[in-house]
């Protein structure tokens, strides 16, 4: 971890429990400081090991990325891998997205990205799902009128229950696809560890936007 701490922005868990750290506790990131530049901020939930974060900051020199990983491990190989390609956009959050509001300023950032968030079926954690009623308002809170979230997944039935979440929260939904790698999405798709594993076992790609509403631009 040692030689990988610039490119750590935020670690660890609270004392407080995480609703409680979430309402009361604040570390604002100054994205100046951070990255030494104005350029906008994307964030992507449950990074793994960054190679999806990682290649979409090489593409976007000119954008700034947040990677949100809560297991140590997983983000330490994330980081390794960020640094040995030499990128310099991304910054690294080794936090629960619980407590996301503790460190992201309101309505900072473009996209959140939710790459093969893992799909939880048991109904006792579905409060732990990434696109439950618990998250949805937090990654709201952080977006600017017109942000999106972009929802990669291998499960179904999440991601209907997803689709379902969203316009549930008033976010609108678009570009669907149920089989992403032979859509019109597919050329500028980054595959992610995970992605990479599924569809070579041959299962189709679930992907679809939804954006928060820009009431300002509403008559
Ligand atoms: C199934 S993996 C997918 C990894 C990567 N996005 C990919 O597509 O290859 C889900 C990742 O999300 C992380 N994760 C799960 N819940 C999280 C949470 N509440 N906050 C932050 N990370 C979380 C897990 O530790 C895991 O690394």
């Amino acid at each position: 971890m040692e030689q990988c701490k610039d490119l750590l922005a935020a670690r660890g868990r609270p004392c407080l429990n995480l609703k409680e750290a979430a309402e009361n506790f604040r570390a604002l990131l100054d994205y100046p400081a951070l990255f030494g530049n104005d350029n906008p901020v994307e964030l992507e939930v449950g990074c793994g090991n960054g190679g999806f974060i990682s290649e979409l900051a090489r593409r976007n020199p000119d954008t700034n990325y947040l990677a949100v990983e809560v297991c140590s491990n997983v983000i330490l190989t994330a980081m390794e891998n960020c640094k040995r390609a030499g990128i310099s956009n991304v910054r690294f959050l080794n936090i629960p997205a619980e407590i996301l509001p503790c460190y992201i300023p309101a309505c900072s950032v473009e996209t959140v990205y939710l790459n093969f968030s893992t799909p939880l079926p048991e109904t006792s954690r579905e409060r732990q799902r990434l696109t439950s009623s618990r998250f949805l308002p937090i990654y709201d809170a952080l977006l600017k009128a017109g942000g999106k979230i972009v929802q990669k997944t291998d499960s179904e039935e999440f991601f209907d229950y997803s689709l379902a979440k969203f316009r549930e929260h008033g976010f609108e939904v678009g570009e669907v696809t149920r089989d992403l790698h032979r859509s019109e999405y597919a050329k500028e798709n980054i595959v992610t560890e995970y992605e990479k594993n599924f569809s070579e076992k041959g299962m189709p790609i679930f992907r679809a936007v939804a954006v928060k509403p820009n009431h300002a631009l509403r008559g």
